[in-house]
């Protein structure tokens, strides 16, 4: 608990740490954070810093509260689910294999990622495989690997696929992947499904008239032998807190599988939603819950249907960022602590750390928010106001915008920002020519490297002179 009147970042108590940070991070009675039993000390001293470290017991927790909560909501309305985790959040040889042994597929939107989740051991029937502008070797991949789904993007992609397979004598596996005008999640560059963007075939017709590109594109896998039909895709966003938008999406999704059964007689067995479920990333934020995501999705889905007249189609989903997010904090160690005048008179202390936007490039990007706390002591100090700041040639490299953290920081300190395991490690860069963090599991008070430190001898074999 926090002590009362403490301000975030400046807790002095002793016990779990709460949101925004996993389950099994803790403040010991000596002050040092622990995660799974591991302290921070430790973990710092064993692997260096900055580092990426992920509470392996919480993500799997995670991972099956969602396959259970979606399991549970729809096989109460009739129908099954299929919950894959989005691996763009972040892909490790070991978070693809938590992921299945907690009864995850694993959607992939790269042949990188297809070749890791392969690597694992994940079966290829339980992988998909998005993109909007997939190369022909991607495609060529993932019908090797015989993946259960290919989530075509355009009417083009829908011809290079066909083409493909026919060149292997294969039957390709297809989801067609839809707008539907619902816009939903936090940043512009999130949100998915309103009309000016990349993705997918939108459901509205376009100026000329005639059917939509979503029909036209699910017109034109019905007609090729070497495309199989599974169903449709619709992905609204991300970092979304209102299930209200999937409620919507699937209402238009459930319309056009309707339509198309009436004017082809293909009534397609498969809807997928797509991920997007909003975390905590401050104290006091509320996440979305994933029992009432799956039972209000799941109601209205029944509704749409029975409204209808159709058969209850197989549901999937795509979660990434609620299951990995939570799960992981980025550990850095303080470095220049610097007071500067703000023009009102305050004073920001600026504490700049061993890392910055090029493991976290999410506040730059997005301006997200994030909480950080000091993890290797407890400190009664005043409290100043404090910007987070990395290492990096430019101003905008701030990992925490405005925290408070104790006046007497200083350098050497261990410091933690929270729900950094989504989309941190996955859009990390060697700016400045940084190396990358590695990521560091810990579990039942022990650690593990998912993935190793970048050195700067790995950039210079890159380098070819
Ligand atoms: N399925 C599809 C088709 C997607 O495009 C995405 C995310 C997901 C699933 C997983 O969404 P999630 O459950 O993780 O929200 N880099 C941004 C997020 C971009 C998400 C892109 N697509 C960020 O850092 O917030």
């Amino acid at each position: 608990m926090t002590a009362a009147g403490a301000e975030p970042g400046t807790r002095v108590t002793t016990g779990a740490l709460g949101v925004p940070w996993s389950a099994g991070a803790r403040r010991r009675d000596d002050g040092v954070v622990e995660v799974a039993e591991v302290g921070v000390d430790a973990l710092a001293a064993e692997h260096g810093t900055p580092a990426y470290v992920l509470d392996e017991t919480d993500f799997r927790a995670r991972a099956r509260g969602y396959r259970t909560a979606f399991a549970t909501a729809f096989a109460e309305v009739g129908t099954g689910v299929d919950v894959y985790y989005a691996g763009k959040a972040l892909l490790t040889v070991a978070v693809a294999r938590w992921a299945r042994e907690e009864g995850l597929r694993v959607d992939t939107a790269s042949g990188g990622e297809l070749a890791v989740a392969l690597r694992a051991g994940v079966p290829g029937a339980e992988i998909g495989l998005h993109g909007n502008n997939k190369s022909d070797d991607e495609i060529l991949a993932a019908l090797a690997a015989g993946v259960g789904r290919i989530i075509v993007d355009s009417l083009v992609e829908i011809d290079r696929v066909a083409a493909l397979a026919a060149s292997r004598g294969l039957v390709a596996p297809v989801m067609v992947r839809v707008t539907t005008g619902v816009h939903a999640g936090g940043h512009e560059y999130i949100s998915t499904a309103h009309e000016d963007q990349k993705f997918g075939l939108s459901v509205n017709p376009g100026p000329g008239g005639g059917d939509a590109p979503a029909m036209r594109g699910l017109l034109a896998v019905v007609e090729r032998p070497e495309l199989r039909l599974l169903g449709i895709h619709s992905h609204i966003g991300s970092q979304i807190l209102d299930p209200a938008g999937f409620e919507a999406a699937a209402r238009v999704v459930l319309r056009l599988r309707a339509e198309l059964a009436e004017r082809t007689g293909v009534l397609v067995d498969e809807v997928d939603l797509g991920g997007g479920y909003g975390i905590a990333y401050l104290p006091g934020e509320v996440p979305l819950d994933p029992d009432r995501i799956a039972k209000d999705v799941a109601s209205a889905v029944a509704a749409v249907c029975a409204e209808l007249g159709t058969p209850l189609p197989r549901l999937s989903v795509e979660p990434g960022r609620a299951i990995v997010g939570p799960a992981g904090l980025t550990l850095y160690t303080v470095g220049t602590v610097k007071p500067v005048a703000l023009d009102d008179g305050r004073v920001r202390t600026y504490v700049s750390v061993d890392g910055g936007m090029s493991d976290n490039i999410r506040p730059a990007l997005y301006e997200a928010q994030y909480h950080a706390e000091l993890v290797g002591r407890v400190s009664s100090a005043e409290p100043v106001l404090a910007r987070v700041v990395g290492k990096h040639c430019e101003s905008g490299d701030i990992v925490v915008h405005e925290t408070w953290l104790p006046g007497d920081v200083r350098a050497g300190d261990l410091l933690a920002v929270a729900a950094t395991g989504a989309y941190g490690r996955s859009m990390a860069s060697n700016y400045n020519l940084l190396t990358r963090p590695p990521v560091v599991a810990v579990a039942d008070g022990a650690s593990r490297v998912l993935v190793r430190r970048e050195t700067v001898d790995d950039l210079l074999a890159l380098d070819q002179g």
